[in-house]
């Protein structure tokens, strides 16, 4: 896994946006658009705004690139305001200029939850995969909303959110019993097929959670620790977020020193 340590959110959200759009190129590059997976929540936003700044000056051409969610809540009205279909069109589909109809996030709404999981994963295959997955941390170490004890090999299926979630997302809704119980979301396995990863997380309120994830054990009780078995896996997180990590000087010192004609990867 690689460890990037920079001094602020701003830092972060540039070098995430630039990897982003790295990924982008090279796939143009090859002649073919390129296949995202989006996260929701509060880390990546700073993350969107830098692409949506290349896209606005003319240095980044978005056009044609598709973009898969990680989750969605249960029986949230995709008008609703923090339904991830709202989110992800406020914050991604827009801003980026993407075609609304490339965009894709799991149906919460969907009479057959099962059956919508299996439609999704089957989406994501027929697109040929995700080429760099953008992904958050919670508190709990969640990545989607893989709450701790999720299968490590998990498809897309429908989850129960743990309380420590709810209450952390308490912040979008008007009161902790509006935040829905249930969701959709990508499994770890289907999340661990993308081709490459990159984890965003600032402040200190994710500084447990990064350390397990990059010093624990690989373990289902911290989800997030499963990108120890990716081979295209980066991390950038901000000092705050780094404060629990034991192995700093070392991280630092690989970025320092990068291998002559190493991939960025
Ligand atoms: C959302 C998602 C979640 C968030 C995580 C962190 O699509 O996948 O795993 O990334 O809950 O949320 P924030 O960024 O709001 O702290």
């Amino acid at each position: 896994m690689r460890v990037i340590i920079v001094e602020s959110a701003a830092e972060v959200a540039q070098v995430a946006a630039e990897r982003i759009a790295r990924a982008v190129r090279e796939r143009r590059a090859a002649g073919a658009a390129a296949v995202l997976g989006v996260a929701t929540g509060s880390s990546p936003v700073g993350t969107y705004n830098e692409l949506a700044t290349m896209v606005r000056d003319g240095g980044l051409d978005m056009t044609g690139v598709r973009a898969f969610a990680l989750d969605e809540y249960v029986g949230l009205a995709h008008e609703h305001p923090e339904s991830y279909h709202a989110v992800i069109h406020r914050t991604v589909t827009e801003p980026l200029g993407l075609d609304p109809a490339l965009v894709q996030v799991p149906n919460g709404l969907a009479d057959d939850l099962d059956a919508a999981c299996r439609e999704y994963e089957r989406a994501i295959a027929d697109a040929g995969g995700v080429d760099l997955q953008l992904l958050g941390i919670g508190s709990n170490g969640h990545i989607a909303f893989n709450e701790p004890t999720s299968s490590l090999a998990s498809r897309t299926r429908t989850k129960t959110l743990a309380a420590q979630t709810r209450d952390d997302n308490a912040r979008f809704f008007d009161s902790l019993d509006r935040v829905p119980m249930h969701c959709l979301t990508q499994g770890i396995g289907t999340i661990l097929d993308a081709h490459h990863l990159l984890l965003v997380a600032t402040g200190e309120s994710k500084a447990d959670a990064v350390a397990a994830m990059i010093e624990g054990p690989l373990s289902s009780m911290c989800p997030a620790s499963a990108l120890q078995l990716h081979p295209r896996a980066a991390v950038v997180i901000d000092r705050e977020a780094a404060q629990k990590l034991t192995l700093t000087e070392y991280y630092e010192h690989i970025e320092a020193h990068p291998l002559p004609g190493a991939s960025a990867a």
